[in-house]
């Protein structure tokens, strides 16, 4: 099914020219772990915007469904089998476990992210009539209440206006007034057995109807824009969408497996509190050393939703979050160089260049690897005998340093005891220059 290409044919390739490219393969020849390359077509979030459950929430650094069904057939996962993912972002791997009815738990340390998950998991279709109901009242209010001002609306409701800096650069003031008694309906008891659905729907929208750029990557306002922003056509829109995916997934008699879920978690700490067997296979995508955070690119929802008591715990959560990079996490990075500890000294490559150019992006990166060895020491007291598992990570470059984020964490993996059985490249799809995400595919050694 997979077409495999040859990596090392390519190798000599004379198109191949851009540093990149180059980086990668020294650092293959380098590193000693077997390399393989696939060409799956693409494993980017977009893979996922035209499945069922994948597209009701649009996450850009989450994987494509086709990767975690590439590994579940690599890894000949059954149902008898418990697959774990820890950093499981919007859900991508246990919703697709629960496709195959495969028991799967993810732990995620963003709690919108986790709500996102988790919501993503319930297929029930007994009370979606209850949708047309909501559609309806929502529209009714809207209109009923187009005249009111955002304060009348606030105090209609009892409600508050949501917490974020610079609330108005967000959302226009009607949009917001519109979001706004949506939410409320929303959480009305009587829309209780939909709430999950209904919820979902306003995620995805409040998201669509902020004035940002649309399909960036990463969050930028959007000011000047002339958009014509219509909450209750995006609203019904993605119910619309729920609700078909539902009925379809109700036609093909899926047996949900009621073992999966996705908890908040922080997966750097001790794993045991959360899970009670043994891990048989792990899917996953940590965050790449690339300042990408989440809690940043989520928090127009984390506070619309009312997912957090105040402004602050958004930039706690950033530092407890591995390559969490805002706020309180580039305060506290800025301070003096990490000292590395010695039993892992030696895998740091980035280390001495780094250190030179720029102290911040280097305690930025060593707390990333520091991090990620402290998960990797948790689950090694909670694999099965037979455990495989694949980290799915990117390249990336600081202050011109480039990380082998694939090379560095294997090593990390054989240092704990685990066997690396192989590194595979997927080709990444659409961009000029050739970058790369990688798999780390590890095994117990007793395996
Ligand atoms: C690359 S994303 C995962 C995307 C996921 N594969 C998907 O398809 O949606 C990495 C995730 O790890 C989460 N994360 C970061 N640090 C964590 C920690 N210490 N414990 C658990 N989750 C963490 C981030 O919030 C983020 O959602």
């Amino acid at each position: 099914m997979f077409q495999q290409l040859s990596l090392f044919a390519e190798k000599n390739d004379d198109h191949l020219t851009n540093d990149l490219t180059k980086c990668f393969y020294q650092s293959i020849a380098q590193s000693g772990f077997n390399y393989e390359e696939f060409d799956i077509g693409d494993i980017t979030f977009k893979g996922g915007q035209n499945e069922s459950v994948h597209r009701w929430y649009r996450l850009t650094p989450s994987y494509s469904p086709n990767l975690v069904r590439f590994f579940i057939n690599r890894f000949k996962i059954t149902k008898n089998d418990f697959v774990l993912d820890p950093f499981s972002g919007r859900g991508t791997t246990i919703i697709e476990c629960q496709k195959h009815g495969i028991k799967s738990l993810g732990i995620e340390i963003n709690p919108l992210l986790q709500q996102v998950g988790s919501k993503s998991l319930l297929w029930d279709i007994n009370h979606i009539n209850l949708v047309n109901n909501y559609l309806e009242e929502i529209l009714n209010l809207i209109t009923k209440y187009q005249e009111y001002s955002l304060e009348d609306i606030i105090k209609t409701f009892n409600t508050r206006i949501p917490i974020i800096h610079n609330v108005f650069r967000w959302w226009k003031i009607d949009v917001l007034k519109n979001l706004i008694i949506c939410r409320e309906v929303m959480n009305q008891e009587k829309y209780d057995a939909i709430h999950e659905y209904t919820w979902l729907s306003i995620n995805k929208a409040c998201l669509d109807c902020a004035n940002i750029h649309r399909n960036h990557p990463t969050i930028t306002f959007d000011d000047h824009h002339q958009r014509e922003i219509d909450v209750y056509a995006e609203i019904s829109n993605n119910l619309k969408n729920i609700i078909d995916d539902l009925l379809s997934l109700n036609q093909q008699q899926i047996s949900f497996s009621q073992f999966n879920s996705i908890i908040v978690g922080n997966s750097t700490n001790i794993l045991e509190q959360k899970i009670d067997h043994p891990i048989d296979f792990i899917i996953t995508s940590p965050p790449y050393p690339n300042r990408y955070s989440y809690v940043h690119q989520t928090r127009p929802q984390l506070h619309f939703l009312e997912l957090l008591e105040d402004v602050s715990q958004a930039t706690e959560i950033d530092l407890q979050a591995i390559g969490g990079t805002w706020g309180r996490a580039t305060s506290v990075l800025q301070k003096n160089l990490i000292i590395v500890p010695d039993e892992i000294k030696p895998y740091l490559s980035y280390y001495h260049e780094l250190k030179n150019q720029n102290i911040l992006m280097c305690n930025y990166a060593t707390k990333y690897f520091i991090d990620m060895w402290k998960h990797i020491k948790c689950l090694k007291q909670m694999i099965s005998n037979h455990f495989q598992g694949v980290y799915v990570v990117g390249n990336s470059r600081l202050s011109n340093v480039e990380i082998f984020t694939e090379v560095i964490l294997g090593h990390l993996f054989q240092h704990e005891g685990f066997e690396v059985e192989k590194i595979i490249s997927f080709r990444k799809r659409g961009g000029k220059k050739r970058l790369y995400e990688t798999g780390v595919c590890i095994k117990n050694i007793r395996n």
